[in-house]
C-alpha cells in the first residue's frame, strides 16, 4: 500500500556548514556521557536548518551508542492536544521495547500513570487528585528516562517547542530541572525564534531554563554566502554557475529550506521568481498532476501527518486510486511516508497548502475529517479522537459540532492530567454556548455546570485570575437558596485562587461559604472551611472560635485526620503573638498529639504539617538543634512526591534557618541549594526566603556580589506577593546588613529608614521585628561612631534621629522566648553604646574619660550589657551573632581602657569566626586586636588575618602618613596638625594629598570615614 521513500534529489546528502553548533551539540553529548547534566535549546527561524542539525547529530551520537528519543510539538497544542511530543516518544519506545519491557522499567510496575499519555498502555489511572495524579505522570517519565540512562546515554530531542502545550512545556521543565539526577540525559529543544512573539509562552520558558547552569542556547544563523553556494552543488550535484549562485544567495539569503525551494528539479533556478515564501512553497506543488493536487490540499488539513486510511475516507478515493495520486508527490519529494501515513516535507509547505484553500472548501474538508473520525475513531492514533474532531470541527467553524466536541475533548484532556489544555477547551464551549440554542442538551450539563469544570481546571493549571473570572461568573447564575452547596463550593474555589494570588479579600468569600455550609447538612466541608479560615495569615483577625468549632466537629464525626489539622491549628494559635514555642510547652504538646493521631490514620500530609509547624516554633524559641532535626527527619522520611509537591521547600527553609543560626553554614546553603533544584517551583515567598538564607551566609563571608545576587532574586519574588511579616522582614533585614558592609552606614541608615517605613515594625510579630531592629542598630553604632571620627554635624542629626526612632519601635516589641530575648539585649547593649557616642559629639572617641567640658556627662560604655548579650547568644549556641557581640563588649572594654577584658572577648570571637569561614567579622577582630596592641593566640591554626596583614600597611600608608591620618581623622587642620607634629603646615598639606590619593578618595571627611571603616584609630589604638 505504501510507497517507498524515493528521494527527489530535492535536498543535499551532507550538512553544510555548522560545525560550530555541531561541535556544541558534541560537546554537551560528552559532558553527559561523564555524568553531568546538559540540556541545549536551539533556536532558529524557520527552514533554517534545526531539525537537519539534530537529526545529524542524533545519528553521530546514536553511532556512538546512544539512544536517540524524538518528540515533536504539534501545532495542535496550541489547540488542546496535550503532551504531544512526550506520547509521540513513549509510543516509539513501546513500538521498539513492547509495552511490558515499558512497565517494568516503572515503580510498581505497572504503567497506569504513563497509560494516560498513551491508551495502548492499558487502563490509566482515573479520579484522585489530578495535581497529584500530573505529578506522578511526571515522576514516571522521569523514573522510565532514568531507567534508559542506566542502559545507554539518551538523547531526548524535543522539536518544534514554540507549538508545545503547556502541559508538554512543564514536563520539559520539570525533567530539565531534574537533570541531575539523570545523568546521561542529553536534552536536545528546538523552536522557531521567529514566532515568538512578545507574549508568546515559550518565552518565559527559556528565560527562567536559561537560568540553569547547565542549560545552553544556541542560535542557528543563516548560512554564509559560501555556504549557501556548497548547498546548491551539494543539491545540484555540480557547482553552480556564479550567476546563478548569487542569484540563489540573494533570494534564500541564506535560508536552507529557500535554496531547496528555488532551485527546480532540473537544476536551474525558478524562471519566474515568485513573489512571496508562501508562493516559492507553493511552486513545486503546482507542478504536480490535478488529482495529486487535490489530495495535497485534503492533506493539508489533516495536520502534521495523515494516515493513509483517513486520507482515503476523506478524500473519497480508495486505496489504488489515493496511492496512484500520491506517488508523485512523493518521487517529487513534497510529501514523505511516515509511520502509515504521509507527512509534508516540511510543514512549511504544508501551511502553505492549507492556507492556499478558498474558504468554502476549507471548512468542507475540516468537516469530512470530523465526520470520518467520528464514524470510525480508530483511523486516528490512540486517544486522539475526541480532541482532532474538536479541532477539525472548530476550523469548519460548525459551532453546535465544535462545542460538543470541544466538551468531549475537555473531558479527555481531563483524563490525561492536562488542565490547562482542558481550561482551554472550556473556555471554548463557553465561548460558543451563545452560538448553539440548545447548547445545555447537546452536552447534558448546563452553563453553571461548564463553568464549574472550567474553575476546577483553572485550579489545576494555576490560572488563578481566570478562575476568579469564571468562578464569579458561576455564583452570579446560581441562586444561593436554591442550591447554597454549589454556591459555597464556587466561593472556596474563588477564595483560593485570591489566596494564592495573594489578595487579601480572600477571607470574605470564606465566611460567606460558610454560611452555606450548616454543620447537620456537610460536616466535612464546614470542617475544610473553618480550617482554611483559621489559617488565615496573622495580620488578619481571625476568630479562633472557628477552629474551636473545627475541632470540635471533626470530634463529632470521628475524623482523627480532620481532628489532627485542627490541633495543629490550635497550636498556632495558643504560640502567638510570639510565634515560638519551646519543647515543653502547651502548643508543643498539641502537635505530638496531632502527630500521634495523624501517624495513627496513615495521614501523610498532616505529618508533614505537623513537622512544618514544630520546626517552626522550635525555631523560634532558639531550640535550633530540635527544629533542624524536626524538619530533616521529616523531609527524609516522606514521600518524595507528596514532599515535592506540598511541604518540601518550607521544610527545607524550615532546616536551614536553624543550621544558619547554629553556624552550620555549609550545611545552610546545601539543603536551600538543593531545595532551589528540587521542588522546581517553590512559590515565590519560599524562593524568597531560601534566597535570604543563602544571601545571609554570602554577606557573612565577604562576598558581596553573591549576596546581592541572592537579595535581588528574593527581592523579585516578593513583589507579587501579599505581604507577611514571615517573608518580608527577614529581607529587609539582610538589606540594612548588606548596606552597611557594602557601602557604609549612611546607605545602611537609608536602608533601615526605608524599611522602618515600609512596614510598621512596632506592630509586626516580635520574632520577625526583632532581628530588623537590631541589625537597625548596629548601623546606627557604626554611623555615631562614623560621625564623631569625621566631625559630620549632618550624619550625627541623622543618626541621632534614627536611635530615637528604633528606640520607640523597640520599646513596643515585646520579647518572647530566649532567642527574641536575644535580640531584645543586644539591641539594648548597641543602643546604649550609640547614645553614648552621640551624646559625646562632637568628640569621636566616644570614651567616657575623653569627654571635653562641653560634652554631656557620658555615660559609661556598655561593656556589661554586651556581655549579657553575649551570654545570650552563647546559651543558645549561635556563634556568629556571639561572635559579633563580643567585638562590641572588646570595643566597650577599649574604650573602658580595659585591655585585659578586651583581650579575653577578642580572643573567644577570633576562632567563631574563623570556623564560620566569617572573613569580615575575622578582620574587625584582628585589626581591633592590632590596635590595642593584643596579641591573638590563634596558633591552632584558627588564624583570622595574615599575620603580615596591616590595614594601614596594605593601603602603603607610611607611619607618618599614618599619623597624619589619624589627625585628619580627628577633624584637624593642617595648622594644627603642622603644630602637633612639629612639621610646616605646607608638609602636612603634602602628606594629606598623598593619604587621599592612596585611600583613594576625594576629601577629608571621606578619608576619616575609610578610616574608621577600616578601624584603624579605634579607641583603644588612641588609649
Ligand atoms: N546545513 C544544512 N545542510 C544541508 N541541508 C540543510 C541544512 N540545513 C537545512 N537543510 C535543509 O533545509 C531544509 C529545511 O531545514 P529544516 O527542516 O532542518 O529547518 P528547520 O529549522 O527545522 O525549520 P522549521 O522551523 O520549519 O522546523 C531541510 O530540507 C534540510 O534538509
Ligand atoms: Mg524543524
Amino acid at each position: 500500500m505504501l510507497i517507498p521513500e524515493m528521494s527527489g534529489r530535492a535536498s543535499s546528502p551532507v550538512l553544510v556548514g555548522r560545525g560550530e553548533q555541531m561541535a556544541a551539540l558534541e560537546a554537551a553529548f560528552v559532558s553527559v556521557r561523564q555524568g553531568g547534566p546538559s540540556a541545549v535549546l536551539l533556536g532558529g527561524e524557520a527552514g533554517v536548518g534545526k531539525s537537519r542539525l539534530v537529526s545529524d547529530f542524533g545519528r553521530t551520537a546514536a553511532s556512538a551508542g546512544a539512544r536517540v528519543l524524538t518528540g515533536g510539538c504539534l501545532e495542535l497544542g496550541t489547540d488542546g492536544l496535550p503532551f504531544a511530543p512526550f506520547t509521540a516518544v513513549l509510543r516509539d519506545l513501546v513500538h521498539e521495547m513492547g509495552a511490558d519491557a515499558v512497565a517494568s522499567m516503572l515503580p510498581g510496575r505497572t504503567t497506569r500513570g504513563l497509560a494516560r499519555l498513551l491508551p495502548e498502555l492499558g487502563e490509566p489511572d482515573t479520579g484522585g487528585d489530578p495535581a497529584e495524579a500530573r505529578a506522578r505522570l511526571f515522576e514516571e517519565v522521569l523514573r522510565a528516562l532514568e531507567h534508559l540512562t542506566r542502559q545507554s546515554p539518551v538523547v531526548l530531542v524535543i522539536e518544534d517547542a514554540h507549538w508545545a502545550d503547556r502541559s508538554s512545556r512543564d514536563l520539559l521543565t520539570f525533567l530539565i530541572g531534574n537533570q541531575r539526577a539523570l545523568s546521561g540525559l542529553l536534552v536536545v529543544v528546538t523552536y522557531r525564534s521567529d514566532e515568538l512573539h512578545r507574549t508568546h509562552p515559550l518565552r518565559p520558558l527559556l528565560a527562567s531554563l536559561d537560568r540553569i547552569a547547565w542549560v545552553e542556547r544556541i542560535e542557528v544563523q543563516r548560512l554564509t554566502r559560501q555556504d549557501t553556494t556548497e548547498l546548491a552543488a551539494r543539491i545540484l550535484g555540480r557547482t553552480p554557475a556564479a550567476d546563478l549562485a548569487e542569484a540563489l544567495y540573494h533570494r534564500s539569503e541564506g535560508n536552507p529550506l529557500f535554496v531547496e525551494a528555488l532551485l527546480c528539479c532540473d537544476g536551474e533556478l525558478s524562471a519566474e521568481l515568485p513573489e512571496s515564501l508562501r508562493d516559492l512553497l507553493l511552486e513545486s506543488v503546482r507542478r504536480l498532476p490535478d488529482d495529486t493536487q487535490e489530495v495535497l490540499r485534503v492533506a493539508s488539513a489533516g495536520g502534521e501527518t495523515t494516515g493513509h486510511a483517513l486520507l482515503s475516507v476523506v478524500s473519497g478515493l480508495d486505496d489504488a486510486a489515493l496511492t496512484r495520486a500520491v506517488r508523485p508527490a512523493v518521487v517529487a519529494n513534497v510529501l514523505h511516508p511516515r509511520g502509515d501515513g504521509y507527512a509534508f516535507r516540511h510543514e512549511l509547505i504544508r501551511e502553505a497548502v492549507h492556507d492556499d484553500l478558498l474558504p468554502g472548501e476549507h471548512g468542507r474538508v475540516h468537516s469530512r475529517f470530523a465526520d470520518a473520525i467520528d464514524a470510525d475513531p480508530a483511523l486516528v492514533p490512540p486517544g486522539r479522537a475526541a480532541i482532532e474532531m474538536a479541532h477539525h470541527w472548530h476550523a469548519a467553524h460548525d459551532s453546535p459540532w465544535a462545542l460538543i466536541g470541544a466538551w468531549r475533548a475537555a473531558a479527555q484532556a481531563g483524563r490525561a492530567v492536562a488542565a490547562a489544555e482542558r481550561l482551554s477547551l472550556l473556555a471554548r464551549v463557553l465561548e460558543l454556548w451563545d452560538q448553539v440554542p440548545d447548547a445545555a442538551e447537546r452536552i447534558e450539563a448546563d452553563h453553571v455546570r461548564v463553568l464549574e469544570h472550567a474553575v476546577s481546571a483553572a485550579r489545576d493549571a494555576g490560572e488563578y485570575e481566570r478562575g476568579i473570572a469564571l468562578a464569579t461568573s458561576g455564583l452570579r447564575e446560581l441562586d444561593p437558596a436554591a442550591e447554597p452547596a454549589r454556591v459555597a463550593e464556587l466561593l472556596v474555589c474563588r477564595s483560593h485562587f485570591k489566596e494564592k494570588l495573594g489578595r487579601k479579600d480572600f477571607a470574605m468569600d470564606l465566611e460567606e461559604a460558610l454560611g452555606y455550609v450548616p454543620a447537620d447538612v456537610s460536616p466535612t466541608t464546614r470542617i475544610d472551611i473553618l480550617l482554611a479560615l483559621s489559617h488565615c495569615p496573622p495580620t488578619m483577625t481571625i476568630e479562633r472560635s472557628y477552629t474551636e468549632e473545627a475541632l470540635a466537629l471533626a470530634r463529632q464525626a470521628g475524623d482523627e485526620a480532620k481532628e489532627a489539622s485542627a490541633l495543629l491549628t490550635l497550636a498556632m494559635f495558643n504560640a502567638d503573638p510570639g510565634q515560638q514555642a519551646a519543647s515543653d510547652s502547651g502548643p508543643l504538646e498539641l502537635i505530638t498529639q496531632a502527630r500521634d493521631m495523624a501517624g495513627h490514620r496513615g495521614a501523610e500530609d498532616v505529618l508533614l504539617v505537623a513537622a512544618v509547624n514544630e520546626s517552626h516554633l522550635l525555631e523560634g524559641a532558639g531550640e535550633h538543634e530540635r527544629a533542624a532535626s524536626v524538619a530533616r527527619s521529616a523531609s527524609e522520611g516522606a514521600d518524595a512526591l507528596l514532599l515535592s509537591r506540598t511541604s518540601g521547600s518550607v521544610l527545607a527553609i524550615n532546616r536551614a534557618e536553624p543550621l544558619f543560626a547554629l553556624g552550620r553554614w555549609d550545611e545552610a546553603l546545601a539543603v536551600a541549594d538543593a531545595a532551589m533544584d528540587r521542588f522546581l517551583a517553590p512559590g515565590p515567598m519560599h524562593r524568597a526566603l531560601l534566597r535570604v538564607i543563602t544571601g545571609s551566609v554570602r554577606l557573612g563571608r565577604g562576598d558581596l556580589t553573591g549576596a546581592r545576587r541572592s537579595m535581588t532574586t528574593a527581592r523579585d519574588a516578593l513583589r507579587s506577593v501579599r505581604y507577611e511579616d514571615q517573608h518580608q522582614l527577614p529581607l529587609a533585614r539582610l538589606e540594612i546588613l548588606y548596606a552597611l558592609a557594602a557601602d557604609g552606614p549612611a546607605v545602611a541608615l537609608a536602608a533601615a529608614s526605608q524599611a522602618m517605613d515600609r512596614f510598621e515594625l512596632g506592630g509586626s510579630s516580635p520574632r520577625y521585628a526583632w532581628p530588623v531592629v537590631v541589625a537597625a542598630a548596629s548601623a546606627v553604632l557604626a554611623g555615631a561612631r562614623l560621625a564623631g571620627l569625621a566631625r559630620d554635624e549632618q550624619l550625627h542629626a541623622d543618626f541621632a534621629a534614627m536611635a530615637d526612632r528604633l528606640r520607640t519601635v523597640a520599646e513596643k516589641l515585646e520579647a518572647f522566648g530566649p532567642a527574641q530575648r536575644a535580640y531584645s539585649l543586644t539591641f539594648a547593649a548597641a543602643d546604649a553604646d550609640a547614645a553614648r557616642l552621640i551624646a559625646a559629639f562632637p568628640d569621636g572617641s566616644g570614651s567616657g574619660a575623653d569627654a571635653g567640658p562641653a560634652a554631656a556627662p557620658a555615660a559609661p560604655p556598655a561593656l556589661a550589657a554586651w556581655d549579657e548579650a553575649a551570654a545570650a547568644w552563647d546559651g543558645l549556641g549561635e556563634p556568629y551573632s556571639l561572635g559579633e557581640t563580643l567585638l562590641h563588649a572588646a570595643e566597650a572594654a577599649l574604650a573602658l581602657g580595659d585591655r585585659d577584658s578586651a583581650a579575653s572577648r577578642l580572643e573567644r570571637a577570633a576562632p567563631l569566626a574563623a570556623a564560620l569561614g566569617a572573613r569580615p567579622l575575622g578582620e574587625q577582630i584582628a585589626l581591633l586586636a592590632r590596635r590595642a596592641r593584643i596579641r591573638l593566640d590563634l596558633d591552632d591554626g584558627a588564624g583570622v588575618m595574615p599575620s603580615s596583614g596591616d590595614g594601614a600597611g596594605e593601603l602603603g600608608l607610611t607611619d607618618r602618613e599614618l599619623e597624619v591620618l589619624r589627625l585628619v581623622a580627628e577633624g584637624r587642620s593642617n595648622r594644627e596638625i603642622a603644630g602637633a607634629l612639629f612639621i610646616s603646615p605646607k608638609t602636612a598639606s603634602v602628606h594629606v594629598s598623598n593619604i587621599l590619593g592612596k585611600l583613594g578618595v576625594a576629601s577629608r571627611g571621606e578619608a576619616a570615614a575609610r578610616a574608621h571603616s577600616l578601624r584603624l584609630f579605634d579607641p583603644a589604638s588612641t588609649a
